[in-house]
């Protein structure tokens, strides 16, 4: 099911998108499931295949700035700023949405997400989906709901082979090199607000705009499913700190020790690497049966702090 990502299969997957068929496609942080953001019957099978709920929304990939405004009105200089400085690359805003934006892309939020991504794959579909008249792409995480986010295109497979249909199609391109979801940031308020942690950090985000992030929670807090509790999670039970038994799963810097009978799933030699192995770490546990992952948490700030934010996410069950 998995196409080479040739001029020839990026053109064809730009016009299956056109023609309101779903593409997933590689982004330097996940794998993403897309679809025409302007085809309220291409999105609608989005949320069928992953089975989400139709109250969350998507983000839109579009594959240049000027794009931005076909999607969002009242975008603040600091939004611009970012944009500028991270796009194309691993960071969602979140702006005011213009008419074109509707609520089965918003779930009914006057928000809209929008994203430009690096990966040269996803930007050539883009710009190919563009060229045929489209306007943007909606695209989640290509996992079903609640489950972790795919990393590789074996992963997507995994995912969602079972569900997809005979004109969907999937854009193979390797291992994405970030490895975690894009930081978003909600722009519409005077300060910026960083809604799910990633690549682009805080710091980052600070230095840049010259501005303080807002750490207030908002009163009607928007509906983001990387905002719930529980999420990214593997079918293993996670555990984090707790010394790792026989039989138990590992992840953990390469600094430390596999004790006998544990099974070593991720030992990263650096906090970049330990986001880009973590989804797929998840997933050898699960393909082989192991019941419990014991984690021992990367410490520090900026990327740091978003694999933690996944990996309590992932241990959090209901
Ligand atoms: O890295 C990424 O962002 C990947 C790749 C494919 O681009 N996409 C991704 O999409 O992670 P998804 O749908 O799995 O997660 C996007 C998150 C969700 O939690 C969604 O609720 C939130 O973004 N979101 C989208 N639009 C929003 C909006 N208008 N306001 C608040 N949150 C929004
Ligand atoms: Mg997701």
């Amino acid at each position: 099911m998995i196409s080479n990502c040739t001029d020839v299969e990026v053109k064809k997957a730009a016009k299956a998108l056109k023609d309101g068929h779903l593409v997933a496609f590689p982004t330097e942080t996940v794998y993403g499931l897309g679809a025409d953001a302007n085809n309220s019957k291409a999105v609608a099978r989005i949320y069928e295949v992953k089975e989400r709920p139709t109250d969350h929304p998507l983000i839109v990939h579009i594959s240049s700035i000027n794009q931005i405004s076909k999607w969002a009105i009242d975008i603040p200089d600091y939004a611009i700023t970012l944009a500028r400085k991270f796009w194309p690359g691993p960071m969602t805003l979140i702006l005011s949405r213009s008419d074109l934006a509707q609520d089965y892309i918003t779930g009914g939020q006057d928000t809209v997400g929008v994203r430009i991504p690096s990966h040269p794959v996803a930007l050539a579909l883009l710009s190919e989906f563009e060229n045929l008249g489209g306007r943007g792409v909606a695209a989640p995480s290509a996992n079903r709901f609640g489950a972790v986010s795919p990393t590789s295109a074996e992963a997507v497979n995994e995912e969602l082979s079972r569900v997809f249909g005979s004109k969907d199609l999937l854009l193979g391109g390797g291992i994405c090199k970030i490895g975690i979801e894009s930081t978003i940031v909600d722009c519409t308020s005077i300060l910026p607000r960083v809604l799910r942690p990633g690549f682009v950090t805080n710091e980052m985000i600070q230095e840049v705009t010259s501005l303080k992030i807002d750490h207030s929670r908002k009163k009607n807090m928007v509906r983001a499913s990387g905002l719930m509790k529980s999420h990214y999670s593997p079918r293993a039970k996670i555990e984090i700190g707790s010394e790792p038994l026989p039989g138990d799963g590992f992840i953990a810097l390469e600094t430390y020790a596999t004790p006998e009978g544990v099974i070593r799933l991720a030992a990263p030699k650096t906090i970049e690497q330990y986001a880009n192995t973590l989804y797929k770490a998840f997933r050898t546990a699960d393909q082989n049966g192991i019941l419990r992952i014991k984690i021992a948490m990367p410490a520090g700030n900026g990327l740091a702090a978003a694999i933690r934010d996944r990996i309590k996410k992932a241990a959090h069950k209901f």
